[in-house]
C-alpha cells in the first residue's frame, strides 16, 4: 500500500480517469441547485442527477471529480475517530456509456497497480448484490472480480441492505452496487462464508469504494423500472481512503489537518492526543472550522441565520465554540484555525482564497457573538440541570429561552442534556419555538431526510420561470441583480438575489407582467452548448461559471433570459401558467427571496 498524501491521492484518482477517457470536472457548489428535499450536497453524484436521468452533459459522457460533501446528520457524534461533517468524495461516472465490463477492471487496475494505489490482492474484499425479487443476483460484478484476481474466498454477497445504492431520496436512480473492502483482520474474514459479510466483527474490513450500477429508477409507488440508460456512478471517500493507505486510526491524524492541529495547539499549550477529552474538542474544533469555511467559502457562501442551511452553519460554529472553550481556545481564533484551511485546500478550490475576507469575518461575527452569552448560558443550564433527578427531562419552554435569551441551539442544549444524562423535550421547545417566531424550524428539519427534486413537469415548469423572474427582476429593478441561489418544490419556486430592499408593490406587479408577458407569447425555450467563452460574449449569465469545465449549455427564451444552465426546462413557455409572487423575504442584509408560483 502507498503512502499518500491527500493532494497526491486527489491526483492521482483524476489522472487515472482521465487516461481512461474521462473529462475532469469541478467541484460543484455545497448548496444544491433546484433541490428542495435537501440542504447541501451529499455525494458526488448529487449534482449529476439530471444527467443521470438522462440530461445530455456538457462534457460528455465519461466524467470525473473530486466533489465537496456535507452530511449532517451526524453532528453530535462528530468528536470520536470517524466522524466527519464535511468530506470529499472522489468519484467516476459513465451516463450511458459503460457498465460493470469495463468498471470493475478499472477499479481493480486503480486499487492494485503500483503505479496508483498498489494495495496487494490479497488484502482486498468485495461484496455484490445478492438479489430478490426486484433485480437478480450480480453474478455479473463477482465474474469480473474472479477474472481480476480478487480471491475467491473474499467475494461475498449482500441483499439490498447492503449492495444497493439510492435513490438518494425517495425517487430516482439507484441500482446494485459492488463495494471494494480493505481486510484487516484475516483471521475473522476466513472465518465468513460467502453470505456472512454483516457478521463479521466490526473493524474486520473498511469500506474503500462503491461502484454503484445505476439501472433503475424507483418510483414514487416503490417500484424499481429500468431506466432509460445504463449508469456508473462510484464514490471514494478521500479522508478515509487517506487514513486506510496510511495506517491511521483517525482522519484527523493525516495531513489535512496537521497545519490546523499546530494552530490549535499554539494557541491553546493543549496538545492533541494528551487525553480522551482533549482530543474530542479538537477534533469538533477541526472537522466544524473546516466545515463552517467551506459553506462560507463556498460560490453560493451562506452566513449564519436561523433557517435552512444558515441555521445548520449556526448550529456547527456554536459547537466549535464551545468545545473550544474546553481547551482554552481564546475568543476570536477560529478564523485563525480557519486560514490552515484555507491555505491547504487553496489550490484544489479557489473560492476559499476569493471569500476568504467574508469566511474571517462570518466566523468572527458569529464566534463573538455566541460568546458574549455562552458563559451565562451555561450557568442557566447548570442551574436547570442541577434542579433535575438522573434521567430528568429539561421542558421545551427552558429549552427555548436557552436559545432565544442565551443563543443555544437546541441540538447544543440536547447534547449538554445527555452529558449529564438528561433528555431534552424537543417537540416541546418546537412548540414554544412556533409560538414566539409564528413559524418553526420543523420545515428545514424535515429536509434531512435527504432526498432529490424529481424531474416532474411541474418543477421542470418552475425551472424556466426562475430564468424568466431572474431576467425580470434585472430589468426592472438593477441590472447587477445576481441569482444567489435557487430551490425549486412542486408547488413554488424560491429565489434568493443580492438586492438591498424588499421590491414595492409596483415593482412586484412590474415584474409579474414582464414574466406573464413572455408566457403569453409562448416563446420556445433554446438550449444551445458552445464554450464558456462563447457563452460569455454572446451576453448569457452564469452564476457557476467555473461549474462545468469548457463546454457549457445554455438556455435562452428570446432575448428576454439567456443563462448559462444545466437544464431541464419547459420546451416553451406557453406551458406555465399564470406566474404569481407569493412571497418576499430576507435572508440578509444584501439578499432577498421571492418565492412565486405558476397559477393554472
Ligand atoms: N453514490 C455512491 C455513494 O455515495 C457512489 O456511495
Amino acid at each position: 500500500m502507498k503512502k499518500l498524501t491527500s493532494e497526491t491521492l486527489r491526483q492521482l484518482y483524476l489522472k487515472f480517469f482521465e487516461s481512461k477517457g474521462h473529462a475532469v470536472i469541478p467541484s460543484a457548489s455545497l448548496i444544491p441547485e433546484n433541490d428542495p428535499t435537501v440542504l447541501f450536497t451529499t455525494a458526488g453524484m448529487h449534482p449529476l442527477v439530471p444527467y443521470l436521468l438522462g440530461e445530455k452533459h456538457p462534457a460528455g459522457n465519461r466524467l470525473t471529480d473530486v466533489q465537496k460533501c456535507v452530511r449532517t446528520g451526524d453532528i453530535d457524534e462528530v468528536g470520536d475517530s470517524s466522524h466527519c461533517t464535511f468530506f470529499e468524495m472522489l468519484g467516476n461516472w459513465s451516463l450511458g456509456d459503460y457498465f460493470k465490463e469495463r468498471m470493475i477492471p478499472w477499479s481493480f487496475e486503480f486499487l492494485t497497480s503500483p503505479e496508483y494505489l498498489g494495495i496487494p490482492v490479497e488484502d482486498i474484499a468485495v461484496t455484490c448484490f445478492a438479489g430478490d425479487s426486484d433485480c437478480p443476483k450480480d453474478e455479473e460484478s463477482a465474474e469480473l472480480w474472479k477474472k481480476c484476481g480478487i480471491l475467491p474466498q473474499n467475494i461475498y454477497f449482500l441483499p439490498k441492505s447492503g449492495n444497493w445504492w439510492g435513490p438518494a431520496g425517495i425517487t430516482g436512480p439507484c441500482g446494485p452496487d459492488t463495494e471494494m473492502h480493505i481486510i484487516r483482520n484475516r483471521a475473522e474474514a476466513d472465518k465468513l462464508g460467502a453470505y456472512d459479510f454483516d457478521n463479521a466483527p466490526s473493524g474486520t474490513f473498511l469500506e474503500i469504494w462503491n461502484d454503484v450500477f445505476m439501472q433503475y429508477n424507483k418510483t414514487a409507488e416503490g417500484k424499481y423500472e429500468p431506466l432509460k440508460q445504463r449508469n456508473v456512478d462510484t464514490g471514494m471517500g478521500l479522508e478515509r481512503t487517506l487514513c486506510i493507505l496510511n495506517g491511521k486510526n483517525s482522519v484527523y491524524e493525516t495531513d489535512i489537518f496537521e497545519n490546523a492541529i499546530a494552530e490549535i495547539e499554539g494557541l491553546t499549550g493543549r496538545k492533541y492526543g494528551e487525553s480522551e477529552e482533549v482530543t474530542r474538542a479538537f477534533r469538533v474544533v477541526l472537522d466544524h472550522v473546516r466545515t463552517a469555511t467551506f459553506m462560507l467559502g463556498d460560490v453560493k457562501g451562506i452566513v449564519p441565520s436561523n433557517t435552512d442551511q444558515g441555521y445548520i452553519l449556526r448550529r456547527i460554529i456554536r459547537r466549535a465554540v464551545r468545545f473550544g472553550r474546553n481547551i482554552g481556545l481564546p475568543t476570536g481564533s477560529l478564523k485563525s484555525v480557519s486560514a490552515t484551511i484555507v491555505n491547504k485546500y487553496a489550490e484544489v478550490y479557489p473560492e476559499l482564497v476569493k471569500n476568504s475576507a467574508r469566511v474571517y469575518e462570518e466566523l468572527e461575527k458569529e464566534e463573538n457573538k455566541f460568546s458574549k452569552t455562552l458563559q451565562q448560558g451555561i450557568r442557566e443550564f447548570e442551574k436547570v440541570a442541577s434542579n433535575l433527578a438522573a434521567g430528568g427531562e429539561i421542558d421545551g419552554v427552558t429549552a427555548f429561552h436557552l436559545y432565544d435569551t442565551y443563543g443555544f441551539p437546541v441540538e447544543i442544549t440536547g447534547e449538554m442534556a445527555r452529558e449529564k444524562g438528561l433528555t431534552v423535550d424537543v417537540k416541546g421547545y418546537e412548540a414554544a419555538y412556533s409560538e414566539h417566531q409564528a413559524k418553526s424550524r420543523a420545515g428545514s428539519e424535515q429536509k434531512f431526510a435527504c432526498g432529490l427534486a424529481d424531474h416532474k413537469e411541474e418543477t421542470t415548469n418552475l425551472h424556466t420561470a426562475t430564468h424568466l423572474l431572474h431576467a425580470a427582476l434585472k430589468k426592472i429593478c438593477s441590472p447587477d441583480i445576481e441569482q444567489k441561489g435557487s430551490n425549486i418544490t412542486e408547488e413554488r419556486l424560491r429565489f434568493d438575489f443580492n438586492f438591498s430592499r424588499k421590491l414595492t408593490p409596483e415593482e412586484v406587479a412590474a415584474v409579474e407582467n414582464a414574466v406573464n408577458e413572455q408566457i403569453a407569447l409562448n416563446v420556445p425555450v433554446v438550449m444551445k452548448e458552445m464554450t464558456l467563452e462563447e457563452a460569455r460574449t454572446q451576453g448569457f449569465t452564469g452564476l457557476f461559471e467555473s461549474k462545468y469545465g469548457e463546454r457549457v449549455k445554455t438556455y435562452s427564451i428570446g432575448e428576454f433570459s439567456k443563462e448559462i444552465c444545466g437544464g431541464p426546462h419547459a420546451e416553451s413557455t406557453g406551458a406555465l401558467g399564470r406566474f404569481k409572487i407569493a412571497k418576499q423575504e430576507n435572508v440578509s442584509a444584501g439578499v432577498k427571496r421571492i418565492k412565486a408560483v405558476l397559477v393554472r
